[in-house]
Parts: structure tokens; sequence; C-alpha cells
């Protein structure tokens, strides 16, 4: 169930937009913003607010990969996997990503702390290889760079 305060944060989002439909993914974003992700139940009710189906809203979330569906760590890496990072080293940073923090794409560390994701281009190919580490991009990645930024995640 949708806390008071992130219906009126989705309502005063409401009262930015000519339709309720350009809201839908301001409103997840909301939900996600307070609880980290967007559950079934949380879909639901803001589909009631939006006069939307559920399904729209899901497939919606599904297809924009800033919308998580499932619980993430406390700490979310979005790896780029296209072309100029691919060229720029997105195996080596994969690889020690991987092994440092010992989970695949799409899963989350034992203890909480990183869930770690694929991403189209973030839009900045001249500083690839590039992630986001939660909503911090970061560049010229290196294992040294890498482990610098992971140590400072609590
Ligand atoms: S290809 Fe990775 S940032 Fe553009």
């Amino acid at each position: 169930m949708l806390t008071a305060e992130e219906r009126q944060e989705i309502e005063a989002e409401m009262a930015l937009y000519p339709t309720k439909e350009a809201v839908r993914i301001g409103a997840m974003k909301i939900v996600q913003r307070h609880r980290g992700w967007v559950c079934d139940e949380s879909i639901r009710d803001i589909s009631e607010m939006l006069n939307a189906s559920p399904a729209d809203l899901d497939s919606l979330a599904t297809f924009y990969n800033l919308i998580f569906r499932k619980p993430v760590g406390r700490h979310v890496i979005m790896l780029c996997d296209s072309v100029s990072c691919w060229i720029m080293g997105y195996e080596r940073v994969r690889e020690h990503l991987a092994g440092h923090l010992g989970i695949g794409f799409g899963e989350t560390t034992p203890d909480n702390r990183f869930t770690l994701l694929p991403i189209v281009c973030l839009g900045a190919c001249e500083q690839a290889p590039a992630m986001m580490l939660d909503n911090h991009l970061h560049g010229n990645l290196d294992p040294k760079k890498i482990d610098g930024l992971l140590q400072e995640c609590k």
C-alpha cells in the first residue's frame, strides 16, 4: 500500500502534467525513491491513482530500465555494455566487478550491499568503459578505480 507521503508526492506530480499518462514513470520513481524498488502492490496502487492498467505500468517499468521491479542492494551498479565500452575494456571491467562482488548480472550480494546490472550506452562514450554507481557516473574504469569506488560504499 502506498504511504500518505508517496500519494502526496504523486498527486503533486500529477498537478504538473496535463495527463495522468505523463506521470506514470514519475510515480514509479517516487515509490522507488522511498522503497528502493517498485513491488506489485505499489504498481496496483499507482494504476488506481492514474487510471492505468497494472499490466501497462509493468511493461513500462520493464522497458524503462531505471525502474527496479525486484529488490536491489543498497548500492546499484549499472555497467554499460554498449559498443564503445566493449571496445575500451568492458570485458575486463565486468570480470573484475563480478569477481570482486561474487555475483553476476541481475544478482545482489548476500550482504545486500550491491546489485549488478547491465545498461545500454550511458552517453559517456568518451569516458569508456563507464558505469553508474547509484546516481553517479564513473568513467575510464580500471580495476584499481573500481576497487576504490566500491570501498567507499557502506
Ligand atoms: S558505450 Fe558505454 S557510455 Fe557509451
